[in-house]
């Protein structure tokens, strides 16, 4: 029987810049997103009438009903096309949930990449971007992949070089953290305060493009790390622990609760995560590469 499969991997933000909140709601954003080798399964297969089913490491956290933002992708694609929402998609789920990695993100991704082949809708890249940003800040990032300057609420993307393979650490924490709570904290923290206009450095983009791993550990941050570290006071704790254990540098990965490290080649990053794991101070260590690209849509 037919069926589509794609690999939509997690992203890290090597920098996170957050504006002043919107009046819709939402905060003006100046990152770089970087997918990282950890990867979700979403596979399509033709059914009558949608249905879900998740399985693998992190099933239990995510929720297998309508609310699930693959099988909304699927429902708002089969709605833009005027088609019927006819499939049903099986998630593989390895990316930690409500993690700072985009996992739901990367499964609306796949949705809309494995339906738009199942429905042989040929729609283009940037017809599934425009629904990709209905269905969150980070979905149109996760249909792109690699490294991109993401602008506005972090759906307006620019692809960035990257010089050579980047090697990570993901410290997965046990539970998760809400991002619109992590937003709000960083409004409270910042009351009362003058907050300037986001920024990516183009320090950082040079750092990126010669993959000068030092200079690039320098230029690392996120605003909202303050705020995650509040909420979960313990991620001060993981972020100490990388970096004794010599990590370049470490920040809090989006809205957390996962912690990034950057390693300097590959059996750095492997000695890292054997270490930090091994400090207990948190759920998971995974050495992980970056850029990592999104698997096209195979039958
Ligand atoms: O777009 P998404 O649904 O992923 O956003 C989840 C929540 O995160 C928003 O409701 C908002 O509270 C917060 N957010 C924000 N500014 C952004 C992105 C997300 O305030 N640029």
């Amino acid at each position: 029987m037919l069926q589509v499969i794609t690999h939509v991997p997690a992203k890290i933000n090597v920098v996170l810049s957050v504006g002043p909140a919107r009046s819709d709601g939402y905060h003006e954003l100046a990152t770089v997103f970087h997918a990282v080798s950890l990867y979700d399964e979403v596979v399509a297969t033709p059914a009558a009438g949608l249905s879900l089913v998740v399985d693998g490491p992190y099933a239990d956290a995510t929720p297998a009903d309508e609310t699930n933002l693959a099988a909304r992708a699927a429902r708002a694609l089969a709605k833009h096309a005027g088609v019927a929402a006819d499939v049903a998609l099986r998630v593989r789920k390895a990316i930690p949930v409500a993690a700072g990695l985009a996992g739901g993100s990367a499964d609306a991704a796949g949705a809309l990449l494995a339906c738009n082949e199942l429905w042989r809708l040929g729609l283009s890249d940037a017809k599934l971007a425009a629904v990709a940003a209905t269905l969150g800040s980070d979905v149109p990032f996760a249909l792109h992949g690699g490294t991109a300057v993401g602008a506005g609420r972090g759906e307006r993307l620019r692809s960035v070089d990257v010089g050579a393979t980047l090697h990570w650490v993901l410290a997965v924490a046990d539970g998760e953290l809400a991002t619109p709570a992590v937003y709000k904290r960083l409004d409270a923290l910042r009351s009362g305060q003058r907050i300037r206009r986001p920024r990516v450095s183009r320090d950082l983009l040079t750092a990126l493009g010669a993959a000068d791993v030092d200079a690039l550990a320098a230029e690392m941050g996120n605003d909202l790390q303050e705020a995650a570290i509040q909420l979960r006071p313990s991620l001060a704790e993981v972020l100490r622990a990388g970096r004794d254990l010599g990590a370049l540098g470490g920040i809090v990965s989006g809205s957390g609760p996962t912690c990034v490290f950057l390693a300097r080649d590959a059996k750095h990053s492997a000695e890292v995560a054997a270490e930090l794991a091994a400090t207990g101070s948190c759920a998971d260590a995974l050495a992980v590469t970056g850029p990592a690209a999104v698997g096209p849509p195979t039958a």
